[in-house]
């Protein structure tokens, strides 16, 4: 692949907020320049409540229409990708797959609607059923066991299965899944991340998985971005941000899980097992992190820092800012 799948070049999202006589200004989102391309891969964004994740999400799926900034897809800006196109591209999985499904309508009904509006089944010269089923055997469902069924008839787990299932009919390259386990209990949180790796590798599917949930991001990330107050703080492969982080508020949340594979492994088994700082205080202008950092300079609270390459990571802070310019 030449041009990388996504790329994201100083995307901002500025909420305005208050009455016309007092309006705040929220920054969502801030100057966040990622790339997920190479190989299929887990991309997860982590971050506390309210850091931006489904601002960015919403970005992402073309549901905001960023304030400044581009998001290219395969090199073009998604905001030239003609809807059809665009939707066969990149596929949503939201948090609660009671919302995705009308208790009152069939599940079947929107496989079927899917299926009508992009012409799936016309394209490809089959039957719809057989779309359908092919669908639902990516997530250990069949066409038998959904076929005449409302929500109420299934589990927590199964619907959120059904929800990625209808999201996979139309073959999308990429899957945007905000929060997918979080509503899930223990044994099904387990099953959809693990069912989320194997559609990785066998469907060559690449996956965005936003999370404020630091354990299931240990367990299922290839690349991971750390999100704070609406900035990516760093990001790279999973295994050197988490295990050898450099941020300090990566550094911070790496040390409220101290092994972080093993526990991992332990805490999707949780109920629990949420395990992102938050961060309460923060200054509008320069880092987000520079109240609570060991290592704030004068600088940081004044100034955002940029983008800063080091051995494969990218991180936002001053303390690198020495190796700017020097390709390390
Ligand atoms: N439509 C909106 N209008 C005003 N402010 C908004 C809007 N949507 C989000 N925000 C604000 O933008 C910031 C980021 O919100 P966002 O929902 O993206 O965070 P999040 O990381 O997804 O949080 P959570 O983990 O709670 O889902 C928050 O301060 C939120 O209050
Ligand atoms: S920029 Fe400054 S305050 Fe922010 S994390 Fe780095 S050293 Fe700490
Ligand atoms: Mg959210």
């Amino acid at each position: 692949m030449s041009e990388p799948l996504l790329k994201l070049d100083g995307v901002t999202q500025i909420f305005q907020v208050g009455t016309l006589l007092s309006k705040v200004k929220i920054y969502a989102v801030r100057d966040v320049n990622l790339e997920v391309g190479g190989n299929p891969v887990i991309f997860t964004l982590v971050g506390e409540s309210g850091s931006g994740k489904t601002t960015l999400a919403n970005i992402l799926l073309r549901v905001i229409v960023p304030t400044e900034g581009s998001v290219y897809f395969l090199g073009k800006n998604i905001r030239h990708y003609r809807k059809p196109e665009f939707i066969r591209l990149v596929q949503p999985v939201f948090q609660n797959p009671y919302e995705t499904f009308n208790p009152l309508k069939k599940v079947e009904t929107y496989f079927h609607l899917a299926i009508r509006k992009l012409q799936i089944a016309r394209d490809n010269g089959c039957t719809a059923e057989s779309i359908i089923d092919k669908a639902l055997n990516s997530v250990a469902l069949s066409w038998e066991e959904v076929r005449g069924k409302y929500l109420h008839e299934f589990s927590g787990g199964q619907l959120q299965r059904l929800s990625i299932a209808r999201a996979l009919m139309v073959n999308p390259v990429l899957l945007v899944a905000d929060e997918p386990v979080s509503m899930l209990d223990a044994s099904l949180r387990i099953f959809v991340l693990n069912l989320l790796r194997k559609l990785k590798e066998e469907r060559q599917l690449y996956v965005i998985y936003i999370t404020h949930d630091l354990a299931t991001a240990y367990y299922i990330s290839d690349y991971i971005a750390v999100m704070l107050r609406g900035s990516v703080v760093e990001t790279g492969p999973a295994e050197k941000v988490l295990l050898d982080p450099l941020h300090p508020y990566t550094v911070l949340l790496r040390e409220s899980v101290p092994n972080p594979y093993e526990e991992a492994k332990e805490a999707v088994s949780w109920a629990g097992g949420e395990q992102v700082l938050e961060i309460e205080e923060y200054i509008e202008e320069g880092c987000k992190f520079a109240l609570r950092c060991a290592h704030a300079k004068a600088i940081c609270k004044q100034k955002m820092p940029p983008d800063i390459p080091v051995d494969g990571v990218v991180v936002k802070c001053w303390l690198y800012e020495r190796t700017l310019g020097k390709g390390v």
